[in-house]
């Protein structure tokens, strides 16, 4: 049976431009609920470790680098099937592929700058919700 949570990052070019308030917006506009929130600036070892499946590819360096460039917003995101869900609505890991009214359509500018994560199974979602949070940071 599919969960009902999901983890996201807010990225930092996306805090940067100021577009966290209309992210948060379009993420309870579409039925989520948040169960935990925070702003923090990554270290280049807490980016590295949360992206540690992607070590070895080329794009790693360069992601840890980004990630770590700046603030970023996590948060645990409720819905059923959240997972899915969410991935539907922040569209395909390129921007310029989304589908129109997709947040990675609306607010990433690359592949990389995309605007936002979102969890790719239930299994991650458990994984990154721990990394994050702690039990007395979520409710
Ligand atoms: P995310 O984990 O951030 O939600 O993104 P995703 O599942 O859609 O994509 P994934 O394959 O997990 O890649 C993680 C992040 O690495 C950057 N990336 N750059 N230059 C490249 O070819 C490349 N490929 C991936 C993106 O920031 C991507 O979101
Ligand atoms: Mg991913």
């Amino acid at each position: 049976m599919a969960g009902n949570k999901t983890f996201t990052m807010i990225k930092p070019s996306a805090v940067e431009a100021q577009y966290t308030g209309k992210i948060i917006s379009i993420i309870l506009e579409n039925g989520f609920k948040i169960r935990a929130l925070k702003l923090i600036h990554l270290s280049s070892e807490l980016a590295s470790g949360f992206y540690a499946e992607h070590k070895g590819k080329p794009f790693f360096d360069s992601l840890v680098e980004f990630m770590s460039s700046g603030p970023i917003v996590a948060a645990i995101l409720e819905k059923e099937n959240a997972v899915e869900e969410y991935r539907a609505l922040i569209g395909p890991t390129n921007p310029a592929q989304a589908p129109e009214g997709s947040i990675r359509k609306l607010f990433g500018k690359s592949v990389q700058e995309n605007a936002v994560h979102g969890s790719d199974s239930d299994a991650s979602a458990d994984r990154e919700c721990n990394y994050f949070f702690s039990a007395l940071e979520r409710y």
